[in-house]
């Protein structure tokens, strides 16, 4: 892998389509997966902050920063924001308000953007609208970077399920990963775990797959590597309607 530090944005303009739980869930998965990793919380409401705090020790090492948090008098803003220095990948809990300047500093600084989607109409139109901005971005266009759209909180054979496919299968951009909705990552986020901290838990071995496919997704787009022993499904992530589909029958049947 290269080494220099890798950053993933996980952004949506609409509240409560799921940024802290992608973004901590996937935190925890690349350093399940060996990766060194941090985690920034960009959220003035300090979700991930909270997360981090209430994270038992022990576990796959997610080191944290407050971003949201303003340098004391005595800290220059990059002391604040500093990462230790083996730092593979940052992810970036983004929030919802993220505006003009705050966008901007925001994509300069990112090399990969993930959206999460709710299965609403609401969410599916808000959604639309944001990816449109952002890849209308100025900022975004001078440097173009990977987007994955991310569908978060499915629940298969329900016409919102159905609505969100086919509005993925229209999109200009690829739709990476779905996961379900399921109490544990409620569970999670409240314990300051990732689903796969929680492996024993039947329910989170079957969302597994999904996080780990999405890290394969994520390392191949910014081109790090795969740490041995890691067990990844041998296909492609999901790119279509067709994909996204059979990938998710895929991780029903284990
Ligand atoms: N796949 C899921 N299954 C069940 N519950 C989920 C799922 N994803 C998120 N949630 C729950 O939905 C709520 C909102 O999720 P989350 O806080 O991650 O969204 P957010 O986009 O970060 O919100 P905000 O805009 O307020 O920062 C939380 O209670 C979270 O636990
Ligand atoms: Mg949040």
């Amino acid at each position: 892998m290269e080494n220099r530090t890798r950053r993933v944005l996980v952004i949506n303009g609409k509240g409560g389509c799921g940024k802290t739980t992608i973004a901590t869930n996937l935190a925890v998965t690349f350093s399940s997966m060996q990766h060194t990793v941090a985690l920034m919380d960009n959220d003035p409401q300090g979700s991930s902050t909270h997360w981090a705090e209430v994270r038992p020790a022990g576990l796959a090492p997610v080191s944290t920063i407050a971003s949201h948090q303003r340098p004391n008098m005595y800290q220059t803003s990059s002391f604040h924001n500093r990462v230790p220095s083996d730092t593979e990948i940052i992810v970036v809990d983004g929030h919802s308000n993220a505006r003009g300047k705050d966008l901007d500093s925001l994509l300069r600084q990112t090399d990969l953007i993930l959206v999460p989607i709710l299965p609403s109409a609401i969410d599916i139109r808000a959604g639309s609208r944001f990816i449109t901005d952002l890849v209308t971005n100025k900022q975004y266009r001078l440097n173009p970077r990977p987007i994955g759209v991310i569908a978060n909180r499915v629940q298969p054979n329900t016409e919102g399920h159905d609505k969100l496919i086919n509005f993925l299968s229209c999109l200009d951009v690829p739709a990476v990963a779905q996961f379900r909705d399921s109490p544990i990552y409620v569970d999670a986020a409240e314990q300051g775990l990732g689903v796969m901290d929680m492996i024993d838990i039947r329910a989170a071995r079957k969302e597994a797959v999904a996080w780990k496919n999405l890290v394969k997704w994520v390392s191949t787009k910014l081109n790090t590597k795969n740490s041995s022993g890691l067990k990844v499904a041998k296909k492609p992530l999901a790119a279509s309607k067709k994909d996204i589909t059979s990938g998710y029958s895929q991780s029903a049947e284990i």
